[in-house]
């Protein structure tokens, strides 16, 4: 495995990060809790050490899992979790006033078993509080030792510039994949000039880069990830499948799985410091972290390049 600093921080991240979405087991499919811890261990036993989660992901239970499955060990790891997005049964509700950004951070410290969070995210931005009302409320709990540093997810380079003319922020968590490009324009130069980190998601584009679905996937209905993720459609499908193919031969060169060339090519790009990939089971995890071996060369990443750019343009950036 492979370490890189977050900027301006003593957080040491492994550049390959486990993702807990799925193991909340309310969006996902069906997960087996047992299945989710295994793949923690899994992960951790193959050297990752950062490990993300959020109180929407199950309303809870990813959390709760996480400290099942990091019992003993919550020093050797990374916790990020976040603030800001209530799951009711059936939707996602950002609200991140100050009354819900202090029940946030005390159910996650609860949940995950732990004093402090080491990397605390504003998940989402939400239109309807002033901005400066959450960020007072969480440089409050900041200064009570709740949690370590603060960051933001999906936000603007806009919202980035208005957060840090109050408090300092390290790293975004943007979605970012090879199909999914449309942050290097603004968003990546602003963080390198910065000196934020970027830990991105989505990296398997929901499973999809991972090679497994040749045809377009029929998702079980209580698997919503081809919402989330809008690429499983017909309009782009042959483009993503010559996308496949380019992959499947890049991966023989390296006897390694899609997945690890999708894994390896997004922790090779400008910027970033660690990715995000979600796991079911033990098998998956070790798979995906042992993605930090595999270094695609200067001529396959001009490869990729070129097919996105020839092919996927419009969608991709
Ligand atoms: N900040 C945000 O707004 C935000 C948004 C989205 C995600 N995230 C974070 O980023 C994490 C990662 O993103 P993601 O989980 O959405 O998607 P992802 O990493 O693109 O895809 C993960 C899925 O791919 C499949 N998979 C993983 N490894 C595999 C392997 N080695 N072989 C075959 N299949 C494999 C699994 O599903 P199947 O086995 O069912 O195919 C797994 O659930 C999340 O868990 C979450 O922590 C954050």
């Amino acid at each position: 495995m492979n370490y890189r600093k977050i900027p301006n921080t003593d957080l040491d991240v492994s550049t390959v990060a486990l993702g807990t979405w799925a193991m909340g087991n309310d969006f996902w499919g069906d997960i087996d809790d047992q299945e989710s811890i295994d793949a923690i261990q899994a992960s951790i036993d193959a050297g990752i050490n950062f490990i993300d989660t959020a109180p929407a992901y199950g309303a809870g239970h990813a959390e709760k899992v996480v400290a099942k499955a990091i019992e003993g060990k919550r020093d050797k790891i990374i916790i990020a979790t976040k603030t800001g997005v209530i799951r009711t049964k059936t939707e996602f509700i950002r609200d991140l006033s100050p009354a819900n950004i202090q029940k946030d951070m005390e159910e996650s410290l609860r949940r995950l078993k732990t004093d402090f969070i080491d990397l605390y995210y504003i998940h989402w931005p939400d239109t309807n509080t002033p901005l400066e009302d959450s960020v007072n409320t969480l440089i409050k709990l900041k200064a009570q030792g709740k949690f370590r540093h603060l960051a933001v997810s999906n936000f603007t380079t806009e919202l980035m510039e208005q957060i840090q003319g109050m408090t300092d922020i390290v790293c975004l968590q943007p979605n970012y994949s090879m199909v999914n490009r449309k942050i290097e324009e603004q968003i990546v130069p602003y963080c390198e000039e910065n000196e934020l980190g970027l830990v991105t998601y989505g990296t398997l584009a929901g499973s999809l880069l991972t090679g497994k679905h040749r045809e377009l996937p029929d998702f079980a209905e209580n698997d919503n990830r081809g919402r989330f993720y809008n690429y499983y459609r017909q309009d782009i499908w042959p483009q993503l499948q010559g996308l496949l193919s380019l992959m499947d031969s890049i991966a023989e060169i390296h006897s390694c799985t899609l997945a690890q060339v999708a894994i390896a090519w997004a922790s090779q790009q400008n910027g970033i410091t660690s990715v995000l990939v979600g796991a079911k089971n033990a098998k998956q995890a070790n798979a995906n972290a042992q993605a930090s071996e595999v270094a695609l060369n200067d001529f396959e990443l001009q490869e990729i390049d070129s097919y996105l750019r020839n092919e996927l343009r419009e969608t991709i950036f």
